[in-house]
């Protein structure tokens, strides 16, 4: 594995891999969740290529940008026995200069639910994955639907500018106790631990509900609304939305995703399933 940390050298070993190349954009502190996406990657393409950047045009003033964990030594080690081939490790300067050309999300689908709690969130990811897939010029990327409105944004990104590569969406990794895994999963302590399982177990009660003919949104989010309430400190909301991220009044089957950001402590959780 190669690790790179400046363009130029990222561009001398990028121009050597002949055939089809797989690219994996995180933030670092890697788990099970990059893992799979990496393993899928390795599994479809030639080549990988990760990069770790934590991107402070996405962070709101007042996030945790400055806590965000960082782990760099274990990451290398992550990435190099997962079989990567390249790994991308730049600095903010090598990223970003003064008076940027500046992307915008959509002003709809970019500024509902986590874009409506944190406005301009979604700007910073796309102007820093547009860099990104574009730095690294490869056949497929690879997302997690963890980040499911994340993901519907860069598919429309790359639909929009027309762009030449294949985004390929990822199944969300849990824990054997159904949390999410999440880099900020470190923050919580063993007792908001257990509370934030209660996002999984409202997600799956939701589903259920579908599953046994109930069709109105409104009776779904009351019957998950009840399982949050005892556990989380603050519900930023739970949502369910079509693949165009309309609010929906009943589910669509084949084209519905259910969401939650919850607060849990001092750390927010978001979670989703799609149905
Ligand atoms: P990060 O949070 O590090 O996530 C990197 C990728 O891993 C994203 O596509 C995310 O959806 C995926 N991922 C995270 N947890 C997952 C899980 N439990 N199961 C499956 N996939 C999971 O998302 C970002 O970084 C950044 O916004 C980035 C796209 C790198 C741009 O800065």
């Amino acid at each position: 594995m190669v690790v790179a940390r400046d363009y130029i050298s990222f561009s001398k070993v990028r121009e050597k891999l002949k055939g089809s190349v797989g690219f994996v954009p995180t933030m670092g502190a890697l788990h099970e969740g990059h893992l799979s996406l990496i393993r899928r990657a390795k599994e479809e393409n030639d080549y990988v290529i990760v990069s770790i950047f934590v991107n402070p045009t996405q962070f709101l003033e007042g996030e945790d940008l400055d806590k965000y964990p960082k782990k760099e030594e274990a990451d290398k080690k992550i990435c190099q026995l997962a079989g990567v081939d390249l790994l991308y490790l730049p600095t903010v300067e090598q990223i970003y200069e003064e008076d940027e050309l500046l992307i915008s999300a959509p002003k709809i689908r970019g500024y509902i639910l986590e874009g409506a709690k944190r406005p301009g969130h979604f700007d910073g990811m796309l102007q820093v994955v547009m860099k990104l897939l574009n730095i690294t010029q490869a056949n497929r990327a690879y997302f997690g639907k963890k980040d499911a409105q994340q993901l519907l944004l860069i598919e429309q990104m790359v639909r929009n500018y027309f762009m030449n590569i294949e985004i390929v969406p990822c199944e969300i990794v849990r824990d054997s106790d159904g949390l999410a895994l999440s880099s900020r999963n470190v923050y919580l302590s063993s007792s908001e631990r257990k509370r934030a399982l209660s996002i999984s177990r409202s997600l799956k009660r939701g589903v259920k509900l579908v599953q046994s003919g109930e069709y109105r949104v409104d009776v779904i989010k009351e019957a998950m609304k009840s399982i949050l309430e005892k556990d989380v400190d603050c519900l930023d909301y739970i949502a369910i939305v079509n693949r165009e991220f309309k609010l929906l009044k009943d589910i669509e089957e084949g084209n519905t995703i259910v969401l939650i950001a919850a607060w849990v402590g001092d750390t927010r959780l978001i979670d989703n399933l799609w149905l």
